[in-house]
């Protein structure tokens, strides 16, 4: 045997301290267990064009290595499909065409399962520490067994991600129903158990008084009573039945929906935030409640009473051919109706939407504005614009309404005439001397033709009420279907950065913009670049740091980190690889530790205390009442200003980013608050590439670099004391804002001329 499988066997008992190399395959480097485990998982996601860096990986505190539920976790969290499960033996023989099956062993590493030979009864495996070029080792089944325990993580590309990206149409949606597989047996299943349970009692009914109603007595009395009891306990439980499903379906669907809208919204661009207005947004996605209120209520309804009728119609032709006629052409008059009014109800409600949007628009703004429409005692002027638009949403509401009227009034009367009319008629019928009418069918068909007819009327509303869904989703399409930021999650590169910036020819322009943002920038700098950018405040600053965040990326030339183009690394890592702090930071509801840790997993207190010690912020945090634990509320009105940008800087921080990036961090903030910032900047700029904008040049002096722009041209790049000698803009601007420093060393040789 190879003498190779004698060291996949290892120590079955996991007792052994030495994280040696247990995992099948020939040499291995010292790896501790969990880099064992992350490198098994790296290898079978390498398989799917995924690159992950296992530098990365933050499990749970307390975990000696990465339990199978971390590492799906993690694989989840970079755009992929993973499952951790338990697999027999035998079971390793069905995954020969996938990628490598990771075998979780009992002692804390991990192995790569490659292949399988049934008919030799053993499997191929690899350390996830061997080189690529190595060979597998054949393992038998006691082998393994020894070592494993049958713990396995799955890998699989998130396929998923099609049907995401897919755009929200009612289609859509209808296959997110139609995926439920489970429920849409549940509902088939239901609807014929309904439809008996509604056909039984007026079987019942019919035979019972053939039989019974010739003698006449007081037994026949009692019979139809007891009978009246059993179709109502029928009823009741028909309608217990219904109303179950309904919420069963409804909360599965809401779920789901809520689901996807809300991961749709946040894949969406920052580009489509910053165009379209927060209220319209908001609203426009709420009108998800609508289009579930529509599947799980009248949809569904109708779907229920429909497979109903299709059983009811030919038992109520066999009963009464004539008064099933008379019904059928009742409610196909009503069809008609309502079908010729769609267009027209349908239009005046799209408009009453639109109108509705506009309002909740206004209401958002003046939330949102506040503290503005207070100042500036804009309160009239925003209660005129609320009123013009209450005004247009309550006229497109009654336009629509009216509409909505005239049908509803023509088919009253034939409703009506469905129910009892029809009654009136089979009585009729039944006098007429030999009409051959059996009494039994005619009370029978009298019970079951209430079931019938409000469906067919309910089913012609559902046209009325389709009209209005798809206005709905319409209305969520204009937000959902604009181009996603970055089409799947794991795509791109995922390098580890030093921190080397350059612009090659950059030339930018936005959608909506007139000339271009940024005109043919070239710059290079190297890791651990001080960088500050000056201009006149439109002059392209944002514009620099957004390209290199990605936010933007219709721009001509290259953005490169560490020579890699931008376009080509995946958007999440590079995000979660920089450090940004802006002007005004949004700190989110929780405690000075949660703000500063903001979910990112693995980090704990220390790391907070870390960060915000490098930012400053640690002498502010420890005079709070509980420190770490301050309560800091939406919109942080229990801080200042400077402590706000010093926790945001921590923030940033706590990942430990290669590239930091400040766009008028300390714009906003007193002089003294902006000292104490800028004073650290130079202690978090350790070993990092920092890009500063300020409009401030007393705060960028100290940059190794700084950069003038104008009109989206870069004028010149150079350390200060060499812009103010050769740049005129920079020297002017300098001027402006040291006036009184220059003006002083103005003075001074005049003072010394003049002794
Ligand atoms: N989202 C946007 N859409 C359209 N034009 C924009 C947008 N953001 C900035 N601009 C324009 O791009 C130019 C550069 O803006 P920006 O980089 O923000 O300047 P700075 O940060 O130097 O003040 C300006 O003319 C500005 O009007
Ligand atoms: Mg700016």
């Amino acid at each position: 045997m190879d003498p190779n499988i004698e060291s996949a066997s290892g120590p079955a008992g996991g007792d052994d301290p030495a994280p040696a190399p247990h995992a099948p395959g020939g040499e291995t480097e010292a790896l501790t267990p969990t880099e064992l485990r992350l490198r098994a998982v790296a290898v079978a996601a390498r398989f799917y064009g995924v690159d992950l860096d296992i530098s990365e990986y933050r499990g749970p505190a307390g975990e000696p290595y990465p339990s199978p539920a971390s590492l799906v976790k993690w694989l989840t969290e970079q755009g992929l499909l993973a499952k951790a499960t338990v697999l027999k033996w035998k079971n390793l023989f069905r995954f020969r065409e996938t990628s490598p099956v990771v075998i979780l062993l009992r002692d804390g590493t991990a192995g790569l399962v490659i292949g399988a030979d049934a008919q030799r009864d053993i499997v191929w495996v690899k350390s996830p520490a061997a080189r690529d070029s190595e060979p597998a080792v054949a393992v038998d089944r006691l082998r393994l067994e020894q070592a494993w325990g049958g713990e396995v993580v799955l890998v699989r590309r998130a396929v998923a991600q099609t049907d995401a990206d897919a755009p929200f149409t009612l289609g859509w949606i209808f296959r997110q129903v139609g995926n439920e597989k489970k429920l849409l047996w549940q509902i088939s299943y239901a609807s014929v158990v309904l439809s008996i349970l509604a056909i039984v009692p007026a079987f019942l009914v019919m035979s019972t008084i053939d039989r019974v109603l010739e003698f006449n007595s007081i037994a026949t009395f009692y019979l139809l009573f007891t009978l009246m009891l059993t179709i109502m306990f029928f009823d009741m439980l028909l309608g217990w039945a219904r109303r179950e499903l309904v919420n069963v379906i409804g909360a599965k669907l809401d779920a789901k929906l809520n689901l996807q809208i809300f991961s749709r919204m946040l894949g969406l661009s920052l580009e489509f935030f910053e165009r379209s207005q927060a209220g319209e947004t908001i609203g426009r996605l709420a009108m998800v409640a609508k289009v579930r209120e529509f599947i799980t209520g009248k949809l569904l309804t109708t779907v229920l009473d429909a497979s109903t009728m299709l059983i009811l119609v030919p038992v109520l032709f066999y009963m009464e051919a004539t008064l099933a006629t008379i019904t059928f052409a009742v409610a196909g008059v009503i069809a008609i109706i309502v079908i010729s009014f769609l267009h027209p109800v349908g239009r005046l409600v799209g408009l009453q939407v639109q109108a509705e949007h506009k309002k909740m628009a206004v209401l958002t703004e003046t939330v949102h504005g506040i503290r503005t429409v207070k100042t500036l005692a804009l309160e009239p002027q925003q209660k005129q614009i609320w009123d013009e638009r209450v005004a247009e949403s309550t006229g497109w509401r009654l336009a629509a309404g009216r509409m909505a009227n005239w049908p509803q009034t023509m088919i009253d009367p034939l409703q009506t005439f469905m129910s009892r009319g029809v009654v009136v008629f089979g009585a009729y019928l039944a006098l007429q001397a030999n009409s051959g009418v059996d009494r039994g069918a005619l009370i029978a068909f009298m019970i079951l033709s209430g079931r019938v007819s409000s469906p067919l009327v309910s089913f012609a509303r559902l046209m009325e009420d389709f009209q209005e869904v798809r206005t709905a989703v319409g209305q969520i399409a204009k937000v959902l279907n604009n181009p996603p930021e970055v089409r799947n999650v794991s795509d791109g590169m995922r390098p580890r950065f030093e921190g080397r910036v350059a612009f090659e020819d950059v030339t930018f322009t936005y959608p909506l913009g007139s000339r271009p943002a940024l005109n043919r920038v070239n710059f290079d700098v190297p890791p651990g670049t001080m960088l500050g950018l000056v201009g006149r405040s439109g002059s392209g600053k944002s514009t620099i740091t957004r390209l290199l965040q990605g936010i933007n990326r219709e721009y001509s030339g290259a953005v490169k980190i560490d020579g890699m183009e931008m376009r080509e690394i995946n958007l999440a890592h590079l995000r979660k690889s920089l450090g940004v702090v802006l002007q005004d930071n949004f700190l989110f509801r929780g405690t000075v530790k949660d703000n500063i840790i903001s979910g990112r997993a693995g980090l704990t207190l220390e790391d907070a205390v870390r960060a915000a010690r490098l930012a400053g912020a640690e002498e502010f945090i420890e005079r709070m009442p509980q420190g770490y634990d301050t309560w800091i509320e939406e919109g942080s009105p229990n801080i200042s200003g400077g402590q706000r940008q010093r926790l945001a800087i921590a923030r940033a921080l706590i990942t430990n980013p290669r590239i930091m990036i400040l766009d008028e961090a300390t714009s906003a903030l007193d002089p003294e608050s902006e000292a104490l910032v800028n004073a650290n900047l130079v202690r978090i700029g350790k070993g990092r590439t920092m890009v500063i904008v300020s409009h401030r040049l007393s705060s960028l002096v100290n940059c190794d670099l700084i950069m003038v722009l104008d009109r989206g041209e870069m004028l010149d790049i150079a350390p200060h004391s060499v812009l103010v000698e050769r740049c005129s803009v920079y020297r002017t601007l300098w001027n402006q804002q040291n006036r009184h420093i220059s003006a002083a060393q103005v003075a001074t040789p005049a003072l010394t001329q003049g002794e």
